[in-house]
């Protein structure tokens, strides 16, 4: 297949371009498109053949569900059984934005889009370009990241090609994802809402808005024997192709001992890399370096995180070293990631 790539600003949108980006959608084809959180790949929400075609460009397993985007809170009304109070409040608060939410479906939905669930996720992005095609595209957008299954999402456009040129109709490039991580997600479908996968909107800023809220186990949890309930966060996700080991401690201690490992492994002839923070980058000696950013700055870690790790895959990394990082905050987002991508490998010192 040929994939079309094209470029839109979002300051200045070319209406003809998104035109043709959401027939695409309509006549059952696949788009790559831009969002604040990461690239999503969309199809038709409403359309089951629309979502086979997802899991099959993704290599994705059909069991794992895909989360609804909407451009317009209304649009929310057909799709679900009930918006309830907690929705209400949630949407007013943080939509358009990174906020997911799981509801009970209507019939609109088909059991292929929500991975034979009797619910559904939904989204409305902040992003304009994103906002715009959903709009052209006749409303729902059922999307996944646009990453092969099991690799980092990608948060700018040259990763999607990497990733989906052959494989869909379209690529829209909008330039890098602002936040880098993916939505924050809350079921809403029991009594008490549960956090399924944190993000940018913190488990605060919810209790903010709706008093309790749980935390599904599994989050930061590696000997957790529950089943997540976001089925998609049971996968070895978010990983990169090196072995990645995070490393838990005082910082002069686990410098020393990053130091140590790097040695080590280099000696055995392999490639290794360095996931530090600004404040020690420049006391490895050992290893290929790369700062993530400022501790102080939990924003452009989360920005850079999955950068660094298809970085790691595009330079051939065998062994990865990172720092840990506090786990408050947005900081439950980046570390949910980190330890995933290192399948909950991690040095206590
Ligand atoms: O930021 C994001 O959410 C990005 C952009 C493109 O919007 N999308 C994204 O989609 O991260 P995906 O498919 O990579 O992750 C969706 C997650 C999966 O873990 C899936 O299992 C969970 O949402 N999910 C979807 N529908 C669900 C449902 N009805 N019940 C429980 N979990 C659900
Ligand atoms: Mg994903």
């Amino acid at each position: 297949m040929n994939t079309k790539i094209i470029k839109i600003d979002e300051e200045n949108i070319d209406e003809e371009l998104i035109k043709q980006a959401g027939q695409i959608i309509k006549d059952g084809g696949l788009v790559a498109f831009p969002t604040e959180t990461v690239y999503g790949l969309g199809g038709d929400a409403l359309s089951s053949d629309s979502s086979k075609k997802i899991y099959a460009a993704k290599g994705r397993p059909s069991d794992n569900p895909l989360i609804v985007h909407i451009a317009d809170i209304k649009d929310m009304d057909a799709i679900v059984l009930k918006v309830t109070e907690n929705a209400k409040k949630l949407a007013d608060r943080f939509w358009p934005g990174p906020l997911t939410m799981i509801l009970k479906k209507s019939d609109r939905v088909p059991f292929e889009t929500t991975g034979g669930l009797d619910s559904v996720a939904i989204r409305m992005p902040v992003h304009k370009t994103a906002a715009a095609f959903i709009k052209a595209a006749g409303g729902y957008i059922a999307a996944p990241s646009a990453n092969i299954s099991g690799k980092p999402s990608p948060t700018s456009a040259k990763y999607v090609i990497q990733d989906m040129d052959g494989r869909i109709d379209m690529i829209i490039d909008g330039g890098d994802s602002g936040i880098g991580l993916e939505s924050t997600i809350v079921d809403l479908t029991g009594e008490i809402p549960v956090l399924l996968r944190p993000g940018y909107i913190t488990l605060e800023q919810l209790k903010e808005v709706l008093g309790q809220v749980d935390v599904d186990k599994t989050i930061l949890d590696g000997d957790c024997k529950e089943r997540p309930k976001a089925p998609g966060m049971k996968y070895r996700h978010y990983a990169p192709k090196g072995d990645l080991t995070i490393v838990d401690g005082k910082a002069k201690e686990v410098i020393e001992r990053i130091n140590e490992l790097a040695r080590e492994a280099e000696g055995k002839d392999k490639k290794v890399c360095v996931i530090a923070t600004d404040e020690n980058a420049d006391r490895y000696d050992a290893g290929i370096i790369k700062s993530i950013g400022s501790r102080n700055d939990e924003d452009i870690i989360a920005h850079r995180l999955y950068t660094i790790l298809r970085e790691c895959d595009d330079e051939n990394i065998d062994i990865i070293y990172s720092e840990s990082f506090d786990s408050a905050g947005i900081g439950q987002a980046i570390m949910n990631r980190l330890l995933k991508a290192a399948g909950h490998h991690v040095i206590h010192i």
